[in-house]
């Protein structure tokens, strides 16, 4: 809790002492499959929008999926617009406050459900996320599969027993900073964390392969080649994108510490079409296939909007990211071309530090890592 209190982000859904439980819930929502830096200002969008229940429940579903637009997973914002209604409807306009009664609401879960009655209500329950788990697993040496309910049950009793009496909202969201800035997975950032000393992956050396995720599902496994198309800047040759030693885990976007190269290069983002897979996030251009062909077949589709490649590294990474349905192989690559003036309006030249304002898909999401700053 000490290094809550002087390491916590500065979120705008994050205010001191309780908090209204209609706040809680929407962040917790947004930040669902979506990065704390791109769930910003949608959130403070949102809130100017949609202040209260009561606005909500009576919003147009255009209008409420206008403001989500961009943010993927649609059908998160359908079923929060449903619940907010029946919250009016059946509660009187109050978000309830047992796991019970939250937990009957559409798209609301166990974590959700435990993130608004710990925050806002202050109740001394869990929010047991992905960032949590991790933790756990880590602090306690857990080796057994972090996916299996069994494990997760586990790790939820242990979080129980440490609980803050007194802040247990501060508690929850301390483990969840604890996870994204320092717990993170691949390789974590053990030389500052507060619980190193108590740390028995650590202690045993086993930070790196702890948690132990194990899907069982046999899911065919499609071979993505991606570029990430850069200008020239100032004319610089030298290489922007570096290996990433480990590259599983989401990295910190700015990376800390990292050297400085050209401010002036800009990247090549494309956004994803608004329905299917990853509907309306942005990516590095890619297209499926290996590398060989895929190469080609890149530098064809760039052709096309007037992006024409002049040089293409060999596959700097290789990175695999795991749907329910299917794991992207993806190579990445590196490519240089000059900076066009149009582009059409899904496709967008940005620099390094604008990157942080979009919302990437997951998967490209890990590629942020490999740019030097
Ligand atoms: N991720 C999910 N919920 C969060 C929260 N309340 N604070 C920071 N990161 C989060």
């Amino acid at each position: 809790m000490a290094w809550y209190d002087t390491h916590k982000r500065d979120l705008p859904w994050r205010s001191e002492g309780r908090r209204d439980p209609y706040k809680v819930w929407v962040s917790e929502i947004m930040l669902q499959q979506t990065r704390v830096e791109a769930v910003k200002s949608y959130y403070t969008n949102w809130m100017e929008h949609f202040p209260d229940i009561p606005t909500l429940a009576s919003a147009k579903e255009e209008d409420v999926m206008r403001q989500w637009q961009g943010l993927g997973y649609y059908s998160r914002a359908r079923n929060l617009h449903t619940a907010v209604r029946e919250v009016m409807e059946t509660y009187g306009g109050k978000v309830p406050d047992t796991r019970e009664g939250i937990c009957k609401l559409k798209g609301i879960g166990e974590y959700t459900a435990g993130a608004i009655l710990s925050m806002a209500y202050g109740k001394r329950e869990t929010a047991v996320d992905g960032n949590v788990l991790r933790v756990f697993a880590r602090i306690y040496k857990i080796e057994d599969n972090i996916l299996s309910a069994k494990v997760k049950k586990e790790i939820t009793a242990l979080v129980e027993a440490r609980q803050d009496a007194l802040r247990p909202g501060d508690f929850n969201e301390a483990l969840m900073d604890l996870g994204a800035t320092v717990c993170i997975p691949g390789q974590p950032r053990c030389e500052v964390c507060p619980l190193a000393d108590v740390c028995q992956s650590k202690r045993e050396g086993k930070e790196m392969e702890i948690p132990l995720r194990i899907t069982n599902k046999e899911v065919p496994v499609e071979p993505v080649t991606v570029f990430v198309v850069r200008t020239h800047g100032n004319g610089s040759t030298v290489s922007v994108l570096r290996k990433l030693s480990e590259p599983t885990g989401v990295r910190q976007w700015p990376m800390a510490g990292q050297d400085t190269a050209d401010p002036s290069i800009c990247y090549l983002l494309h956004r994803r079409p608004a329905k299917g897979l990853l509907a309306g996030m942005w990516e590095f251009p890619n297209c499926v296939g290996e590398a060989g062909s895929g190469k080609a077949a890149l530098k064809g589709m760039l052709a096309e909007i007037g992006v024409e490649i002049k040089k293409v590294s060999r596959p700097v990474q290789q990175i695999k990211h795991v749907f329910s349905h299917k794991i992207w192989q993806m190579v990445v690559c590196e490519a240089v071309a000059e900076e066009t003036d149009e582009l059409p309006s899904e496709w967008r030249w940005v620099t390094a530090e604008e990157i942080a304002d979009y919302n990437l898909a997951g998967p490209h999401n890990k590629i942020l890592g490999m740019i030097h700053q």
